[in-house]
């Protein structure tokens, strides 16, 4: 995704953002409430057609203009709600609307059957998948969500706040779920507020505030203080500070640059903002 912008009505969602991800590789999509997250992911689920910029896939520019043609790119989405169903079984979640039928009937041996390899391939702790999805707990529902999305082997799967509403066992399962994504070759785009999960399971971590880039970073050599101060603008935290007197430091003798924690802003075209930084 490149330059993406997006408003409602007044409210610019999205600035130039620029946003990609790999086959097999985790990438963390973090930033505070209202910094477009889900706004982003949703212009690369087809659900809000962007008002300017481009889309590749494969290196060829596509246009998303629905969830359909989101789906028939195989990319996949567990929005924030799951929309699941209820009062369905695990099966019928996950073959709702897809169901695989034999002679013109339901063919719910073999959509059992399939559901088992993949909960058993994702390692899932599911206890039945002939009870309503409303009696699982949400490490579960979750676990359904996902493997639902799994259904059409996607490209990419999104995952908008997946552990939000769990508990630590549960996040655990699920970050467990996330590992096994990227092993089946999928890119994975995770959503989330907790820096812990970002830092167990992600490669890359993408850092959008007030709608723009704010940098980027890799996984493996990117501490929370920074995340966070990436996050949040860093206008007063200690991080913001000790950045800042390294600044003064460099300037009073312009030869030492090493060892400054904050990252300047992902393409240094953000004026008027992180003014205290
Ligand atoms: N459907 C919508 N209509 C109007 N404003 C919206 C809509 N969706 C999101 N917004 C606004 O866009 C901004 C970004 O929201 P969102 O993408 O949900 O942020 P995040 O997921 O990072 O919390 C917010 O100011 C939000 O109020
Ligand atoms: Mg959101």
């Amino acid at each position: 995704m490149r330059g993406i912008e997006k408003h409602f009505g007044a409210v610019k969602a999205l600035t130039d953002v620029d946003f990609w991800v790999s086959e097999g590789e985790v990438v963390a999509l973090v930033g505070d409430n209202g910094a477009g997250k889900s706004t982003l992911v949703k212009v690369l689920a087809g659900v809000h057609p962007p008002d300017a910029g481009t889309i590749e896939f494969d290196g060829e520019t596509v246009q998303i203009g629905s969830p359909a043609d989101a789906q028939d790119l195989g990319i996949a989405t567990v929005f924030q709600d799951l929309a699941l169903c209820d009062n369905l079984d695990v099966v019928a979640n996950l073959w709702l609307g897809r169901e695989l039928t034999q002679e013109g009937q339901l063919d719910e041996v073999g959509m059992e059957r399939r559901t088992w390899a993949l909960l058993r391939e994702l390692a899932a702790k599911v206890p039945s998948v002939r009870i309503p999805v409303a009696s699982l707990s949400g490490g579960q529902r979750q676990t359904v969500a996902i493997a639902r999305s799994l259904i059409g082997e996607p490209r990419i799967v999104i995952l908008d706040e997946p552990t939000a509403a769990l508990g630590v066992a549960q996040t655990a399962e699920v970050l467990n779920l996330i590992e096994r994504l990227r092993e089946r070759g999928h890119g994975v785009v995770l959503i989330s507020h907790n820096m812990a999960d970002v830092m167990a399971v992600a490669d890359r971590v993408v850092v959008l505030r007030l709608g723009r880039n704010n940098g980027e970073y890799n996984a493996a050599d990117v501490t929370s203080e920074t995340l966070i101060a990436a996050i949040t603008g860093a206008i007063d935290n200690s991080v913001s500070r000790r950045a800042s007197e390294q600044r003064r430091a460099d300037e009073a003798q312009p030869a030492a640059t090493e060892g400054t924690v904050i990252p300047l802003p992902a393409r240094g075209r953000r004026p008027g903002d992180g003014g205290g930084s």
